[in-house]
């Protein structure tokens, strides 16, 4: 009896006959050999159909089978060495599950949005396959982080009352004749959190009614966020740093054939190690004047600006202080130069921009009464998130990392659209 296998564990089974179950990715035929290129999800196989070694059945079979057509196959591991995952099958049985017609996703180049119309079929090429991958291994890394230092993992609701990020980018929805908008961020949830038990993170998707089509902007994503008591700026930024100093090792050792597959420069990705640079606001705007950037002071950097003071650093750097103005409302400033919040945002490497957004919270109930009303923010919606620093307030602070970003500097792709399973933009819904 053949042994069921994943494609992924072949090694372990060479001279064995085994039984795969998947989909024909490619085939070629030559003479009395069919040569069947077959993923299972887990990785692909070279399948191949000797006429002699087989029923005629078997035979037919293979040559009728057709692009993404299911099947299932018996054979015999062996070595080839020409192979990128070291072996093939020497089949000696094939059965059809289901013959595929006219699958649209062919061989020949076709055009992103044709493939984005397609996208519940294109998950299963090559380069998005190991997109996904690589994102469950991001995912799995940063809730691994958390877990392995005790953060209690505490979800946000997704309808709220209120605005966390501003109030231009809301998506408002009807809830029982009342308003409800929906999460831009679990950070004021997570700050109750973190009084109940320390240290907290939740993790879930987030939404941003964002009118830009950029490469970095989706209207739905994923946050992960930690928030933790008793811990100031300086912590923060030291916690973000080890996080994805984290995440990059784990996908190194755990998705390295998918960076493969994506053809990624490893090399850079070997470079990351904390500590990270870390530049405050005056410093990373010298860095624009010297390179020539027309940038007015006080403003917050945009998404060139990112790309050009990221551009002197083979690692992720740390911006600090910026001025408060151009920062949340829930941000405390510096007392020592109250122009500038304690905020922070980490910078991808090689162009990829803000991957995290953090800071420290302001504290004191009154500054902080002061600051919703400033910001002409409704302040019954907020009695609850005043109500935590009115009983037993402490310096807190956390940040919130964006996994569809971090993906995409990984992966080394230019776009963010695909580094989530299905995207939503201002401009896509379908499918
Ligand atoms: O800088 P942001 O807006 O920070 C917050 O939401 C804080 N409340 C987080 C916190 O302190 N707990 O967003 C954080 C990160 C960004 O650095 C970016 O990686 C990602 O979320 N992000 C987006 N990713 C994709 N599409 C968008 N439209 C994004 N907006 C933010
Ligand atoms: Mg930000």
């Amino acid at each position: 009896m053949a042994i069921e296998i994943k494609i992924q564990d072949v090694a372990r089974y060479e001279g064995q006959e085994v039984t795969l179950k998947g989909w024909l990715y490619n085939k070629r035929s030559s003479g009395k050999l069919r040569f069947l290129l077959v993923r299972d999800g887990s990785a692909t196989i070279q399948c191949v159909v000797f006429k002699g070694a087989v029923s005629e059945e078997v035979f037919e079979n293979a040559t009728a089978l057709t692009q993404e057509s299911s099947l299932t196959v018996t054979g015999t591991v062996a070595k080839d060495d020409r192979s990128k995952i070291g072996y093939e099958i020497q089949v000696s049985d094939l059965t059809v599950v289901q013959i595929a017609h006219e699958y649209p996703i062919t061989k020949k180049e076709h055009g992103v949005d044709f493939l984005m119309d397609h996208r519940h079929l294109w998950l299963r090429s090559s380069k998005q396959h190991a997109l996904i991958r690589i994102r469950h291994e991001v995912i799995r890394a940063a809730r691994e982080f958390f877990d392995m230092r005790d953060f209690t993992l505490m979800d946000a609701p997704i309808f709220t009352p209120n605005a966390a990020e501003g109030t231009s980018t809301l998506f408002e929805t009807d809830y029982f004749e009342r308003k409800a908008y929906l999460t831009q961020s679990g950070q004021l949830y997570g700050e109750a959190g973190a009084m109940a038990f320390g240290n907290i993170y939740c993790f879930g998707p987030t939404f941003r009614a964002e009118k830009s089509k950029t490469r970095r902007h989706l209207t739905e994503f994923w946050m992960i966020e930690p928030e933790m008591a008793y811990c100031d700026l300086e912590q923060d930024m030291v916690v973000a740093e080890e996080f994805v100093t984290h995440i990059v090792k784990s996908v190194l050792k755990n998705r390295r054939p998918e960076l493969e597959t994506l053809e990624r420069d490893i090399s850079k990705l070997e470079k990351i190690e904390a500590p990270f640079p870390r530049l405050h606001y005056d410093e990373a705007v010298e860095i624009l004047k010297k390179n020539g950037v027309d940038f007015e002071y006080g403003d917050d950097f945009g998404a060139t600006d990112e790309t050009t003071i990221s551009q002197q650093f083979d690692r992720p750097v740390i911006v600090h202080h910026y001025p408060a103005e151009v920062k949340a409302f829930y941000m405390k400033r510096d007392p020592e130069t109250p122009q500038f919040a304690l905020a922070m945002d980490m910078l991808a490497p090689e162009g990829y921009g803000e991957i995290i957004g953090g800071s420290q919270r302001e504290d004191d109930y009154d500054v902080l009464l002061q600051r919703v009303k400033e910001y002409n923010l409704p302040e019954e919606a907020f009695a609850w998130y005043l109500d935590l620093r009115k009983y037993g307030s402490v310096p807190h602070a956390g940040f919130g990392l964006g996994i569809e970003r971090t993906v995409a500097w990984i992966s080394g792709i230019r776009h963010i659209r695909e580094t989530i399973p299905f995207p939503r933009t201002m401009t896509r819904l379908y499918p």
